[in-house]
């Protein structure tokens, strides 16, 4: 990768602050950062924090005589091998599909022969007006490359379509195109549980829990990103499919199950699913009426472990894995937890600390039958690209 080379454009939209980790995760693996900050960038990110962290000038001017007497704003765009929008604002695409050259941003992309990878991020209803998805076909049609956006809270406190991807997930998008990701994963299939179960109580309640599913998709989009075919079965969560993943929707426990046996034959099986242990004996086939007098208690019975059958099942996965999130004693937990249930790793994670159930970052511990490995607390998806390389070291 060391002789990779991006041009990164720097949006102005409060997801600004997002590329600046972008850039640290592009130089840490060798790629070679070259910016470019708009005006409205600048407002959000400063000049100084970004070249700082890309180790190199930042250009922000189309009439700069230093800058053109440097490198003119031609050989800027064809200098890479990649050109990177992140964040894509609305009005940098709608300048980039009309072919306006108002600024260095919008000049450059007109001007570049190379690939484009945008990464959008404005409000909900920018995202989904008429004009940013006549935009949106144009630039598709261009031969314009998208990640994201995500679905989530948002910064003017609405919520949808339109945060920016988070920076593993453009880093990731970076690699593939620049064609530099290793595929140690070709040919094996992979299979992921993620997310909540939800168990009927009757047809309009149920039991659940407060999952995200952050770390198994992450994790399914690394183990991808590593060339394995992944197949992530899902309970419901409000993430978008990873690029490249077969996703198979669930609801219940026993419906996981069945997926996951359905999905088989894999080379490594990854649970991360936060599977509920118990369900209601008996759904009602009807809503329960309020009678005015307290509830009749709802009888619980235990739920299919999916981690343990598929663990001891006759088609069992070369490499089993198991989380554990535990708040005290996670390393003696861990160890019990692997030998209950017959898999060959425990990712435990330790959910005593403040924002990790929901969050974007995870503190884990890598548990097997040759100890105990601590890993500092990370990004859910930096402990996710971590695990993927461990899993392709086992099957090197
Ligand atoms: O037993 P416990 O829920 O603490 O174990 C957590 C691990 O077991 C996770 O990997 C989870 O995905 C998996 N699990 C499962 N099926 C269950 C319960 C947990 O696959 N019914």
């Amino acid at each position: 990768m060391a002789e990779k080379r991006i041009l990164l454009i720097v949006g102005g939209g409060i997801a600004a602050y997002k590329s600046l980790e972008l850039t640290r995760l592009l130089r840490k693996a060798g790629v070679a950062v070259r910016p470019i900050l708009t005006k409205a960038g600048a407002e959000f990110v400063t000049p100084l924090s970004l070249s700082a962290l890309a180790e190199d000038k930042v250009y922000s001017q189309l009439f700069s005589l230093t800058d053109e007497a440097e490198m003119g704003h031609i050989e800027l765009s064809r200098s890479a091998d990649l050109v990177v929008v992140a964040p894509a604002t609305a009005d940098l695409m709608a300048k980039a599909a009309q072919g306006l050259a108002s600024d260095l941003a919008s000049t450059t992309l007109l001007a570049t022969d190379k690939a484009v990878l945008m990464a959008p991020a404005m409000n909900v209803r920018m995202w989904e007006h008429a004009a940013t998805r006549r935009n949106l076909a144009i630039l598709r049609a261009d031969g314009v490359t998208f990640v994201g956006p995500d679905e989530g809270a948002m910064a003017c406190g609405e919520y949808g379509p339109g945060r920016m991807a988070e920076p593993p997930a453009i880093f990731e998008a970076i690699m593939a195109m620049l064609g530099g990701t290793a595929r140690p994963l070709a040919g094996k299939r992979a299979l992921v549980t993620a997310g909540p179960t939800v168990e009927a109580i009757d047809p309009v309640r149920m039991l659940t829990n407060r999952s995200s599913g952050k770390q198994g998709y992450a994790i399914a989009s690394s183990l991808a990103a590593l060339g394995a075919e992944v197949t992530l079965v899902s309970g419901p969560t409000a993430l978008p499919a990873p690029a490249g993943v077969k996703r198979v929707d669930v609801e219940s426990a026993r419906d996981m199950l069945a997926a996951c046996e359905a999905a088989l034959p894999a080379d490594v099986a990854v649970c991360v699913a936060a599977v509920a242990d118990w369900r209601p004996a008996d759904a009602s086939a009807g809503k329960i009426k309020k009678t005015g007098k307290a509830a009749e208690p709802i009888a619980l019975v235990e739920n299919p472990d999916i981690l343990a059958s598929l663990s001891k099942g006759a088609r069992r996965p070369r490499l089993v894995i198991g989380f554990a999130a535990e708040t005290n004693d996670l390393e003696a937990h861990a160890k019990a937890k692997l030998a209950r249930k017959g898999c060959d790793w425990i990712v435990a994670n330790d959910v005593s600390i403040a924002g990790t159930m929901g969050g974007d970052q995870n503190a884990v511990a890598l548990v097997s039958a040759d100890g105990i490995e601590r890993w500092e607390r990370m990004a859910k998806g930096e402990v996710a690209r971590r695990l993927a390389e461990r899993i392709a070291a086992q099957f090197a």
